[in-house]
């Protein structure tokens, strides 16, 4: 059935199992010719587990004081009926945690591995096993490091693995099935969750409990899978965006703080995150992603200071556009379209890490992937 090798894992240092597990490739999702000169009978899936709720542990009954991160991605593979039938499967943990714990070590490391495995021709394919809570971010993330082809499916689960119905397997099914499916190609990384697929970019969480938390509440998701079908609304567009160079950021990108508009609103964060050193600022504003006049006047000591701030909405919904309520080019201020104020703090620090500073040039950076 497949051949089993020990790992030591560049997060977590300990030695974890890896395994390869081969199966019969279902008809219904052939895929096309695989990456590697060598003859492959089946799409190669690599499964990078960082654990999440899809990990979770908890009683039967209840999914109440779980702890997310429990189970290993080679027991939740094998927890997957049919899961061996659509790919030659291989999975490394890279980390085990709840994703409130996600960081820029595990990004790096998720980011160089898949770079790794579509360089070397070893995968025709990922899918990242993650919590929910930040799986937009981490998705985004590696959006915005990776430049490939081949596609980067991102799942998780809302209900702990030990939970009745709990909803991991499918949706653990449901990221291999569109990750070989040939039409996925070209659409860089992708979250899929309860039957449907999102992009990166757009994709955010939106409840607290329920199955169908992922929305892309501007776009809406880009495609469908169900027992059927792999669906996409819309052909692949090939991304704009170069791919900054983080050859020098040694794994930690720089501090970027989100400050959150409300009413009443003073610049007392804003004047501590300037002290503090960080070197870029998101405004999740009100609105268009405005802020009182006393917080604009904090923006402006920010960028006084050389720090790049960028406006985002706390609303949810709706693109921040440029000079609109807030005169962007007088205060020096970036807007960030469409990204949410999580995924303007990633593209900020990416920029920053890879040496992009010029505010003209973070601007463009933020347009880009619009059209
Ligand atoms: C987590 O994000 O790790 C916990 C919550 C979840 O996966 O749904």
């Amino acid at each position: 059935m497949g051949r089993r090798r020990w790992l030591c894992s560049v997060v977590t240092g300990l030695c974890l199992a890896s395994a390869m597990v081969s199966a019969t490739f279902a008809a219904q999702t052939a895929p096309e010719a695989p990456m590697s000169t060598a003859t492959h009978s089946r799409p190669r899936v690599l499964i990078l587990a960082t654990g999440g709720t899809i990990a979770g542990k908890a009683d039967a009954r209840s999914a109440i004081g779980y702890d997310a991160g429990g189970v290993s991605g080679q027991d939740l593979i094998a927890g997957v009926p049919g899961l061996d039938k659509l790919a030659t499967l291989h999975v490394e943990q890279i980390a085990n945690i709840g994703s409130q714990n996600m960081n820029d070590g595990v990004w790096f490391a998720l980011a160089k591995r898949i770079k790794a495995a579509f360089a070397a021709h070893e995968a025709d394919a990922v899918v990242v096993t993650h919590g929910t809570d930040t799986m937009e971010e981490t998705a985004f993330f590696l959006q915005t490091v990776l430049k490939s082809p081949y596609p980067v499916v991102v799942t998780g689960a809302m209900r702990p693995s030990t939970a009745i119905s709990a909803d991991g397997p499918a949706n653990l099914y449901e990221a291999v099935k569109v990750a070989v499916a040939p039409q996925a190609k070209g659409r860089g990384v992708m979250v899929v969750l309860n039957d449907t697929i999102h992009a990166a970019r757009w994709v955010t969480k939106v409840s607290t409990t329920d199955v169908q938390t992922f929305h892309s509440i501007n776009a809406g998701p880009i495609g469908y899978v169900d027992p059927a079908s792999v669906r996409f609304l819309a052909p692949a567009v090939q991304a704009k965006a170069a791919v900054p160079d983080l050859s020098h950021a040694e794994g930690k990108l720089p501090r970027v703080e989100i400050i959150y508009g409300h009413s009443n609103m003073d610049a007392r964060q804003i004047d501590h995150a300037i002290e503090d050193g960080a070197r870029g600022i998101v405004l999740a504003g009100i609105g268009d992603g405005n802020a009182s006049d006393e917080a604009l006047a904090g923006l402006d000591r920010a960028v006084a200071k050389g720090l790049l701030v960028v406006r985002a909405s706390r609303v949810g919904s709706g693109l921040v556009n440029r000079n609109v309520e807030v005169s962007d080019d007088t205060h020096g201020y970036v807007v960030s379209y469409d990204l949410n104020p999580q995924k303007a703090r990633i593209l900020l620090q990416v920029l920053i890490a890879g040496g992009v500073t010029d505010v003209h040039a973070v601007q463009a950076a933020f347009g880009q992937g619009l059209y």
